[in-house]
Formats: structure tokens, sequence, C-alpha cells
């Protein structure tokens, strides 16, 4: 990964698809000094993402695609992201899968973070799935995306305990707050 060359950051895009409370904490990391990248362009797939009130409150420039017609859809989101000079994707809840093709224009430049402790529990409904296997750990991963879901090189990696009383979603909440400082210290690993 390219060095940070005096104080210019990288110009990055966040995608996202629901409550966006990644999206609202890279942007608030993206803010601090240390932080190696800007947020410059928040995309979503859907007019209903809630995190989409983040562009308005940070005053990030938004754009939401719907993505009826697959290729016609990247086509327009790669040209936005030359118009605004994107050099770095940040996917964050963001529920659509890539093409090989869009993937390979942004080659090693998109990172994704995941629920579950990769290779473990690629796709969905990871939490369900490690209760119910009755896994002693969770996590999350931060990983480069890659035109295999969920199997690019992961950057970093947070583990943490099942208990006896949680359920999906007090594991989600907790993994979640993880999901936090995973993201923002997987941004600094991967630029210094
Ligand atoms: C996060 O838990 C993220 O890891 C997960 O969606 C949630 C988004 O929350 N991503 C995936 O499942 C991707 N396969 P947020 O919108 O509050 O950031």
């Amino acid at each position: 990964m390219e060095k940070l060359t005096g104080l210019k950051k990288i110009k990055t895009a966040v995608f996202i698809s629901g409550t966006g409370s990644n999206l609202k904490n890279i942007i608030k990391f993206s803010k601090i000094k240390k932080s190696p990248i800007s947020i410059d362009l928040i995309v979503s797939n859907t007019s209903k993402a809630k995190g989409l009130s983040f562009a308005n409150q940070f005053k990030i420039k938004k754009k939401i695609f719907n993505f009826t017609n697959f290729k016609n859809t990247e086509k327009n989101i790669l040209l936005l992201l030359k118009k605004e000079k994107i050099k770095f994707i940040c996917l964050a809840g963001f529920m659509k899968i890539l093409s090989k093709d869009f993937i390979k224009k942004f080659d090693g430049k998109i990172i994704n973070i995941h629920p579950s402790l990769l290779p473990k529990y690629k796709g969905l409904n990871t939490h369900n799935r490690a209760i119910k296997n009755k896994d002693k750990f969770a996590g999350c991963t931060v990983h480069h995306v890659t035109a295999k879901l969920d199997s690019g090189k992961i950057i970093l990696q947070k583990k943490i305990k099942i208990t006896a009383n949680d359920n999906p979603t007090s594991l989600a909440k907790k993994i979640l707050k993880q999901e936090h400082k995973l993201y923002p210290a997987s941004i600094i690993k991967l630029f210094s």
C-alpha cells in the first residue's frame, strides 16, 4: 500500500446498505490527524439506508445507486469514483457483491469488514451460525476484497468470547463494538 506523502489524505469512498455505524465511526476516525484517509463520498444501494443521514451530518457527498442493471450501475459508480478522484474504498455493511471486473479496477484498494472470524462463516447470518454451532468464540475481520466472497487476505481480526447468555442480537452488539475499533486499526495498519 502506498505511503502517505505530506499531509494529503487518500480520498476514500464508503459503501453502505444499512445503519452505517461503521461509516460514522470511519468518518470520525478520518478527521483525526493520524488517519491516512479522508471520506469524500458515501455510496449506497438503497435510499432506505439509515447511514445516509451521516452524509448530511458531516457534509459528505452521497449517491444512491439502484442495482437493477448491475453492469450499468457498476459502470456509473466507477465514473463517479473517477470524477471524485477516489483512490480507496471501504465496504461497511454493503450488502451487494461487487463484480470481478469492478474489483479489478480497484485492485488491492477495496477493504471490507465482516462479522465473523473468517474463514469461518462467510456470507450472511454469521451470529446465528456461531451460536447454533455452540462456538466458544466469535469476532470480526477486516480483509481485502477479491472476486471470491469474504476470502481476501485478512488485515486484522478481533476475537471475543461467546457467553452462555448470548443470543444473535447480543452477540451482534458486542461484535459491532469491536468492529468500531478494528476498522480504523486496519486502515492504519494498511497504510503504515
Ligand atoms: C456490520 O456488522 C458489518 O460487519 C456487517 O453489517 C453490519 C453493518 O453495520 N457486514 C456484513 O455482514 C457484510 N457481509 P453498520 O451499518 O452499523 O456499520
